[in-house]
């Protein structure tokens, strides 16, 4: 009992002596802030480099450091004495000239990047030529347009979206959680007269690592390696893949393909963006304007009595990862060739493709098409007919259509991509004639405000999603427009009366780009999928399948799949059974047409819903590269790019003390845990007079 006592003491003086220790200085016990609201750069990685960010193992750590002005940046990159340095980097510093002295400089430990107000002088960290060298101009076909030689698309591009970072950049989406920063750096870090650290210093901690390097052939090799040969296989990248989605007028049986003598007139718009961050891409110009005005067209053909009977059937796609070297349009055209997709590209009549259509300078919209395949005669006599339909259709629309030179290539689009496969006729309508007028394209700034939505203040949320913003009503003209082509190219009669509804339009622009949690997209989405509906815009960034699985659907794709539904499909009456399993109804036709069960709009007076069941045409299809069922990783015919996985992305502030406390507090740790262990050796070897057998006692009272 005396020894034990002794032991007792002695390990209760070491833990006052570490708790004496720790509290000279309220440092020692390190408080960590999470941030809550941040947005990493993360890897991304093709058949031969990797893009994006990442820290060391256990996240990076520097002392913050706050660049506010260029003036600041000196600090950092040469006269602070206590590097490596945790940047906080205005929004407005985050160009070109400050990245690359970052970028450049070994005492930066990592970036973290306040939210600003959108430049005017624009802002795109994408390439300048996007998607280069897999669209239709390479160095074997259409060589001269090569390169975008001719034409520069995105010339406020910089690239760094497709640089390679060796530190974590994180964006702080908050300005409350910026401010908590800020002040850490206001109260410990700003430096004296004497530029001598006084510690504490504040420091943040910013953790992305990533698994994947090299290259998508490095890590796809790695993973097939791991599922080869391990119980747990653990992926260390995965393919970037999502659903294209699409829809016909005339219901196609799916488990059928096309017979060749039915033709199919195509139009198509993007569904995806992205930006430098992760999970971050509101896409409004570079997506969603066409997006919603495609949706708009359909609703309107879709009201057409005598669609059923032309001679053509029309079909809306939307294609998924199409920033990312055209994933969707890539995977759509391989399955047509393979007989996988119930349409075939010798069914396909003509192709119709909306690019970026809202920022139209005097209602100009401008018609795209490509001069190689235009030489041939055959091609040129139907494209230029096409047009001529363009121009009729727009007679009393408010759409002034032109067209660029014969000598233009096409813009980066999707219908690039069938052109590659068959001489198509077909055409891409785009705001601009040569460089975007988007000015902020994939980049976290092409928002609702950048093509114009202007709310009158103190709407309450359910009439701005009514208020026809000028926007709409220009995006709804553009929608009459195509729906009117479309119409005709399917063989139908010029005279007919097709209109785009601009409170349709200005819904659907509310709810992809302000608020998705709205009462229409809560009325006409599916139960399962309501968490797609968030009190704020959804990102368009395509998701990465799981290892050879197929992801879930990304919130967009769900928001669009609900909306095309209820523009183009029709209420029937089934049961939540029938509906969710169209076996069990007679006449379900389930080749032909979609069942959804929807949530439906409140009751009166009352928070329940009436839930019924829509019938569509719309359809999903997996979009994932083909290089990747090709087992291709080195493609360049097709897209490679991967996302590395990561184990943990965080980001935290702290408090550090100065280099000789953190050793005092190291050499304290290691004295207490050496005695610690004597300690234990010492009541272990004693054990047996220590504690003795109590047996003999009887029961002992505790
Ligand atoms: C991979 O991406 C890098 C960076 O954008 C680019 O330079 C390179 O050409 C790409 N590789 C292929 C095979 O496309
Ligand atoms: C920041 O804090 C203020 C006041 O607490 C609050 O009104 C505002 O909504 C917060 N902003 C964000 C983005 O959380
Ligand atoms: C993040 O959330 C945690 C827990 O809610 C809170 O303690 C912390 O202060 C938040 N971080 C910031 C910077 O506000
Ligand atoms: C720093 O210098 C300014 C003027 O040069 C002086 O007013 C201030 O007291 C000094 N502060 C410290 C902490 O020395
Ligand atoms: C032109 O295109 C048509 C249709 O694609 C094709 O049948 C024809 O052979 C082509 N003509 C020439 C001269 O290549
Ligand atoms: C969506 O809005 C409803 C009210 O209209 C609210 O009850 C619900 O919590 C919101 N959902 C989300 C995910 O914010
Ligand atoms: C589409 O939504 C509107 C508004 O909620 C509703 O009135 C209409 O019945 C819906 N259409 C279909 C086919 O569900
Ligand atoms: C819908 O179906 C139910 C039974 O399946 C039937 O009782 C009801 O009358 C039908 N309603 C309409 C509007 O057809
Ligand atoms: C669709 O095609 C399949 C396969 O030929 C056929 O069995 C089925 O009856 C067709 N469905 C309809 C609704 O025509
Ligand atoms: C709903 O409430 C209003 C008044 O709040 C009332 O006049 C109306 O009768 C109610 N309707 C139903 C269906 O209960």
């Amino acid at each position: 009992m005396m020894m034990m006592a002794a032991a007792g003491v002695f390990l209760g003086f070491s833990l006052v002596l570490l708790t004496g220790l720790c509290q000279g200085n309220s440092v020692e016990r390190k408080i960590y802030i999470p941030l809550n609201s941040t947005a990493p750069c993360v890897r991304l990685l093709n058949a031969t480099h990797q893009i994006g960010c990442q820290s060391s193992r256990n996240g990076d750590t520097g002392v913050i450091h706050v660049v506010e002005k260029e003036e600041d940046l000196p600090w950092v990159l040469e006269t602070g004495p206590t590097p490596p340095y945790m940047v906080l980097l205005d929004g407005n510093l985050f160009n070109k000239e400050t990245l690359q002295k970052l970028k450049g400089s070994t005492r930066v430990s990592g970036i973290a990047v306040t939210y600003a107000k959108p430049p005017p002088e624009g802002f795109s960290l994408d390439v300048q030529c996007p998607n280069d060298g897999f669209g239709l101009y390479t160095n074997e076909h259409g060589s001269q347009y090569a390169h975008c030689n001719g034409s520069v698309w995105n010339p406020l591009g910089t690239g760094f979206s497709y640089q390679d970072f060796r530190f974590p950049v994180f964006l702080l989406e908050n300005e409350n959680e910026t401010e908590v920063i800020k002040q850490c750096y206001r109260d410990h870090n700003v430096p004296g007269n004497d530029s001598v650290p006084r510690y504490p210093l504040c420091a943040m901690q910013l953790s992305a690592h990533m698994h994947a390097v090299t290259s998508s052939v490095t890590c796809m090799r790695r993973n097939s390696i791991q599922t080869s040969f391990s119980i747990n296989p653990e992926a260390v990248c995965d393919s970037l893949a999502g659903y294209n989605v699409w829809s016909a007028i005339k219901p196609i049986n799916t488990s059928l393909t096309l017979l060749p003598e039915e033709q199919v007139v195509v139009s198509a718009a993007r569904l995806d963006g992205r930006s430098f961050f992760w999970n971050l891409a509101p896409a409004a110009e570079s997506t969603v304007s066409a997006l919603v005005t495609q949706l708009a067209a359909a609703e309107a053909l879709h009201k057409v009595n005598d669609t059923q009977s032309l001679p053509r059937n029309i079909m809306f796609t939307f294609f998924q990862g199409e920033v990312f070297d055209y994933i969707g349009s890539s995977r759509m055209v391989y399955d047509m060739q393979k007989g996988r997709f119930p349409v075939r590209l010798n069914n396909i009549h003509s192709f119709v493709e909306l690019s970026q259509v809202a920022l139209r300078n005097n209602s100009v919209l401008w018609i795209h098409s490509d001069p190689v395949s235009r030489t041939n005669e055959t091609v040129d006599t139907e494209v230029q007919n096409l047009i001529n339909i363009l121009k009729t259709a727009s007679t009393g629309v408010n759409v002034t259509l032109q067209e660029v030179g014969q000598s233009q290539a096409l813009p980066p689009a999707s219908f690039q991509r069938f052109l590659k496969a068959r001489n198509i006729p077909g055409v891409v309508l785009t705001d601009h004639r040569t460089t975007y007028n988007n000015k902020y394209y994939n980049s976290m700034y092409d928002m609702a405000e950048t093509i114009k939505m202007d709310y009158p203040s103190g709407l309450s949320q359910d009439e701005a999603m009514e208020y026809v913003t000028e926007t709409a009503q220009a995006l709804s003209e553009v929608a009459t427009l195509l729906a009117k082509t479309l119409y005709q190219l399917a063989g139908g009669n010029d005279t007919v009366d097709i209109k785009a509804d601009p409170h349709t339009v200005t819904r659907m622009l509310y709810g992809f780009l302000v608020r998705s949690n709205n009462s229409w997209f809560q009325s006409i989405m599916v139960p399962e999928w309501k968490e797609a509906l968030e009190d704020k815009p959804p990102q368009f960034y395509v998701t990465a399948s799981s290892m050879g699985s197929k992801p879930i659907p990304n919130n967009p794709t769900r928001l669009l799949l609900s909306v095309l539904a209820n523009l183009t499909g029709q209420a029937v009456n089934f049961t939540k059974e029938q509906c969710q399993n169209p076996d069990k109804a007679t006449d379900a036709k389930k080749e032909l047409y979609d069942y959804i069960w929807v949530q439906g709009p409140l009751k009166d007076n009352s928070t329940s819903r009436e839930p019924y069941c829509i019938r569509s045409t719309k359809r999903s299809q997996f979009a994932e590269s083909p290089a990747f069922e090709l087992n291709e990783w080195g493609s360049t015919e097709y897209s490679t790019w991967t996302e590395s996985r990561w184990k943990e992305i965080r980001a935290r502030i702290f408090l550090v003390p100065s280099q000789e406390l953190q050793v005092i507090t190291l050499i304290t740790g290691i004295a207490i845990l050496i005695l610690s262990f004597v300690a234990t050796y010492f009541i272990q070897a004693k054990a047996d007079i220590l504690f003795t057998s109590t047996e003999d006692g009887g029961s002992v009272a505790y």
